[in-house]
Parts: C-alpha cells; structure tokens; sequence
C-alpha cells in the first residue's frame, strides 16, 4: 500500500518511536510524579525530556509552558472555552477546522459569544493580514488562526497576524496541527501564545498525544481538575503550568513515543522534511495539471506558500469514490469534507468534497512516480464507470 494519508495521521511511525514506546512500557512503567521509588523519577525525567524538547522545538519559555492533551482538538478546547469563558468575540479564518468552529459554535449557543469569519487570500497574505486588522472589534477576545489549511495547504502569514494581536493586547492561538514539524515555528518569533499541536501527525508520536504550548502571557481557568502529585491538601487546583490543565495519570508511553518522534524531526531538519515533501506534491500536481478530467483548486504549490497537502477531484465522480477506486488500486487517501466544511464551503466543494493526497518525510520519488500512474489510470477508470 501506498500510504498517501499522512495529513490525517503519519504512517508508518519512525522506528525510534515504536522502540521507545516499547520499552517505556518496560522502562517507564511507574506512575511519574506519583510514587517515591527511582521508577517513578526515571518515569518523570522521561516526561520531562518531552516538556523540554516541545519547548525547544516551539519556542516556548521553558518546558512547564508544554501541556500534554489527547489531541489538538482538546488543546483548542481549553483554549477557546478558557478564554471566552466570559463571552466575547473571537476572528477565525475561513479555513478552520471543526476543532476551532464546533467550540466556537457550542460557546456561541451557550454564552455570549460571537465569531467573526475572516475570508484569507489564496494568493496575498498581505490582504490576509489586512482582513484580520479590520475584523477585529473592542469586543475581540481573540485571534485564531491555522497556520496551514489540513484540504487545501494554503500557508497563513501567522507572525504577521500574530502582531496585530500584540497590538490589540488581544492572545493569537495557532492551530499547527498540520504544520508542526513540517514547517518552522516559534513561539516568540511567530507572536503566538496558544499553540495547538497533534502529536500524532507532522512530528511523529503516536495516536492520542496532543500539545498545549503556553506563552505564559494569558491565564487560562483549569480544564480538568484531579490529581497533579502536588500540593495534594489544598482542594484547589494549582495555579502553576503544567499541574494547572493537567490532572490524572499521564498517557506516559505515548509521550515516550512523542518525545522520540520530535527527535526523530529534529534529526531529519524541518527544513529537509518540508523540501522532500514539497517536492512529491509539486510532482504529482504538474502531473495532474496535465491529465485529462482532473479538477485542482490551488495554483502549483510554491515553497512557503503551500504545505505538502493537496485536493484534487476527479470531474464529476463523488471523491469518495476516487478514493474507493484509489484504495483498490493500492492508494491510502482520505475525501470528503476532512473536517473542514469552512474550507470546503471556501473553495465551492462543500458538495462532495475532494480527495486529499499528503506524502511524509519516508516517501520516495519511485514511490511518488508511482502514485502519479495510479492517480492517472483511476481518474480514467473513474471517468468510464
Ligand atoms: N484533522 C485530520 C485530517 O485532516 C484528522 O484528516
């Protein structure tokens, strides 16, 4: 199989990840933070090195600014419901993923909360920032943005949107699940004081790790109350980062495997990863630039304009069932709506949606060249049935 699905999850892991998931279980078996034996302090530097690699890798301000979630769906979450909690405005893009609008959506029904949708340009980031300027109201609680769309790969000017934050003392949240680890980024740098990380996607770790990464500029109310394995007779949650948003056991084998995918990126270079990827998508896209039937959206991916996720249709044939045919002919995509029906709604495909290639840091040119023949021979297939 040719796994072209790595925008919904990277497969395979790398092998330094499912050996050190492995032998965490071994290893790390202890309950960090919660048991006085050396098992448990190994257990918690290994949590620790995690903290500290995220934070290195991110720009954040130290490791305690690394909070560990399921996913980057419950890192928007606490953010969102935690900074709205008194109702306010919040300016989106309009190409936010589920995790941003379904929170906005629920907020809205339940508090005084409003969102403002802001339409970016496909082909001026400059308008792109202008846009948000204009959006942003006495009333704006805060500015959120995806630094890369998960249907379309369009990049957003993060830094720039992030210093109208600044100016507007108002907090920027990122939403990095698809560029993380793909693409550079920091904190300090990109303005950013919430950003949203999926650990099983660009940076490698497994399923159900997620990241929170603080700038320490907004407090936010804690999440989820419980167990921290400190300051156990106080009822009240602490107010220091992490114990603030994190209560319970930790999923300690897959921060393991997450710790190890991070160095697994840090090893390879971002900058490599985006260039190999990159260059497999701009491949496939000229090729199907040039096949008769096929129906792209974006102009040819260019290098800091477009992350290596790309939708295409086959001209009036459902996607899901070019993906069906492209499964059967050895091809792992996904279609549909990719959670994402404001970017769908954007780009008038809200009806079938697309099929959705994304190729990781392991795929190859002979690989890409073949994709590119199946791509071809199933849009004909398609086309005829
Ligand atoms: N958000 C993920 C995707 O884009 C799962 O497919």
């Amino acid at each position: 199989m040719f796994y072209w699905d790595n925008a919904a999850t990277t497969f395979p892991k790398p092998h330094a990840v499912r050996k050190a998931m492995a032998q965490a279980l071994m290893r790390y078996g202890a309950n960090p933070g919660r048991g006085g034996h050396a098992m448990a302090y190994a257990t918690s530097e290994a949590v620790y090195r995690c903290r500290e690699t995220a934070a290195e890798l991110f720009g954040a301000d130290g490791p305690e600014r690394v909070v560990f979630t399921l996913n980057c769906t419950m890192a928007m979450n606490i953010v969102l419901k935690g900074l709205l909690a008194n109702g306010g405005n919040a300016v989106i893009s309009d190409v936010e993923h589920n995790a941003v609008l379904r929170p906005l959506h629920a907020l809205s029904t339940q508090k005084h909360v409003t969102y403002t949708t802001v339409p970016v340009s496909l082909d001026d980031p400059a308008e792109t920032v202008r846009r948000f300027e204009k959006a942003v109201t006495a009333d704006t609680r805060v500015i959120v943005c995806s630094h890369v769309s998960n249907v379309f790969g369009v990049i957003q000017p993060i830094r720039q949107i992030g210093a109208i934050a600044r100016e507007h003392h108002i907090p920027f949240v990122v939403d990095a699940a698809q560029s993380a680890g793909v693409l550079p980024l920091d904190m300090v740098r990109d303005n950013i004081d919430f950003l949203c990380i999926a650990g099983h996607k660009g940076v490698y770790g497994p399923m159900g790790t997620g990241m929170l990464l603080t700038s320490g500029r907004y407090a936010l109310p804690s999440f989820i109350e419980g167990g921290t394995g400190s300051r156990s007779m106080d009822p009240r949650q602490p107010d220091d980062l992490p114990d603030h948003l994190e209560s319970g056991t930790p999923n300690t084998v897959g921060i393991c495997g997450l710790y190890a995918g991070m160095q697994f990126v840090k090893t390879v270079g971002i900058a490599h990863i985006y260039e190999r990827e990159l260059a497999h998508i701009v491949a496939v896209y000229r090729a199907l630039e040039n096949t008769q039937g096929i129906q792209l959206y974006t102009p040819c991916p260019t290098a800091g304009r477009f992350a290596p996720v790309l939708s295409y249709n086959v001209a009036g044939v459902p996607s899901e069932k070019t993906a069906a045919l492209l499964s059967e002919a050895g091809v792992a995509v996904r279609a549909g709506l990719h959670c994402a029906p404001l970017a769908h709604l954007k780009m008038g495909t809200q009806g079938g949606g697309t099929v959705r290639l994304a190729p990781c840091v392991f795929t190859t040119e002979d690989e890409t060249q073949k994709v590119i023949k199946i791509l071809r021979q199933t849009a004909q297939k398609a086309l005829q049935t």
